[in-house]
């Protein structure tokens, strides 16, 4: 039997994130030079209306080289129905574009009720995809959302329409609650893991004050390096790609740089893409578990 078509069939491996895309402090030439080499290299991309002008970045990259517009991940959402056709073509047009590849679905309020509960909303999403607006849906999970997605998934309302999760997955972030994880990897549901390097080096989010952008990164990035030096991978960027790649349910993990130099690192990374050693998972997972428990399902939302 032929295995059925999904909108994440031919997702790249390493899926360039835009957040740097919009940073002002950084020449608009040089980051549109940095959108053009992630556009030479044919890997899809991520992006938000939230992340400064990216959008108007990419836009401008778009047109200078239609051939090489790459699939896209494009956030939507947020607390009803009525927002998300909005949502979309607001992102969609400063990028000149008619269409994305995957909608991830950022469920809060009333519409995140109505996920939970197997209501209107999806008929609106599959309205969305006839109409040729997206291909599919990728949901986003934190620890402060996850309760949503996991009676929706129990309740076998995604199937068919949604085609997996989107969470911060790497070395120092695991962002769906310990119970919505073990659901995801149990039902085998496909997943893209977000901030590949957990938001950069990490001797210096370990060791340079203010790097990490909240404490508990800097004490997470503390308690990982032992584990990181035991493993004796050189490269922090190989090791978190590898640690992505270790997790068969893993479709792609999605980086941003506003570097050249570090774009081509996460490249060269996923092209010798190996699982980390089974111990070295453990270790982590370990922590994971941990950490969800200690601090992430008690967050505030949006406070880490
Ligand atoms: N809710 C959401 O949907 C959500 C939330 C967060 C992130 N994301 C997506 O995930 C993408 C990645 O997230 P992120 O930017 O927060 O995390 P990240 O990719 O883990 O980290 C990016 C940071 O790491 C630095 N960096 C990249 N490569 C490096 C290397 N080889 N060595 C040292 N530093 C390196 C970058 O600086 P330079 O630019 O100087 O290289 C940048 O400051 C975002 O662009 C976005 O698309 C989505």
């Amino acid at each position: 039997m032929s295995k059925k078509k999904s909108a994440l069939d031919g997702i790249t491996p390493f899926v360039y994130g835009t957040t740097r895309l919009g940073d002002d402090k950084i020449p608009r030439s040089e980051r549109l030079k940095t959108a053009h080499a992630a556009m030479d290299s044919g890997v899809w991309f991520h992006t938000s209306r939230a992340y400064g002008d990216a959008l108007e970045v990419l836009g401008t990259a778009f047109a200078e080289d239609p051939q090489k517009i790459p699939k896209l991940i494009i956030k939507i959402g947020w607390e009803n129905i009525n927002q998300l056709r909005g949502v979309a073509e607001e992102n969609l047009k400063p990028l000149g574009l008619n269409g994305m590849q995957l909608g991830q679905l950022c469920l809060g309020g009333e519409l995140a009720e109505d996920f939970a509960n197997g209501g209107n909303c999806y008929k609106v999403f599959q309205q969305l995809k006839d109409e040729g607006l997206l291909q599919g849906y990728v949901v986003e999970v934190f620890p402060w959302t996850s309760a949503a997605p996991l009676k929706a998934l129990r309740a076998g309302y995604t199937k068919g329409i949604v085609e997996g999760f989107i969470f911060y997955l790497n070395p120092l972030q695991r962002f769906a609650s310990n119970e919505l994880w073990n659901e995801i990897i149990d039902r085998n549901e496909p997943i893209i893991a977000m901030r590949t390097v957990s938001g950069g080096n990490i001797f210096k989010l370990r060791d340079v004050p203010g790097y990490a952008w909240k404490e508990y990164l800097q004490k997470r990035a503390a308690e990982a390096v032992p584990v990181f030096e035991k493993s004796g991978i050189k490269s922090w960027t190989e090791f978190c790609v590898r640690f992505a790649y270790s997790f068969p349910q893993v479709k792609a993990t999605v980086g941003s740089t506003a570097k050249i130099e570090n774009l081509n690192e996460f490249l060269s990374a996923k092209d010798k893409i190996k699982p980390l050693p089974k111990s070295v998972i453990k270790e982590i997972e370990t922590l994971h578990y941990k950490w969800s428990d200690e601090l992430d399902i008690h967050a505030e939302p949006w406070t880490m």
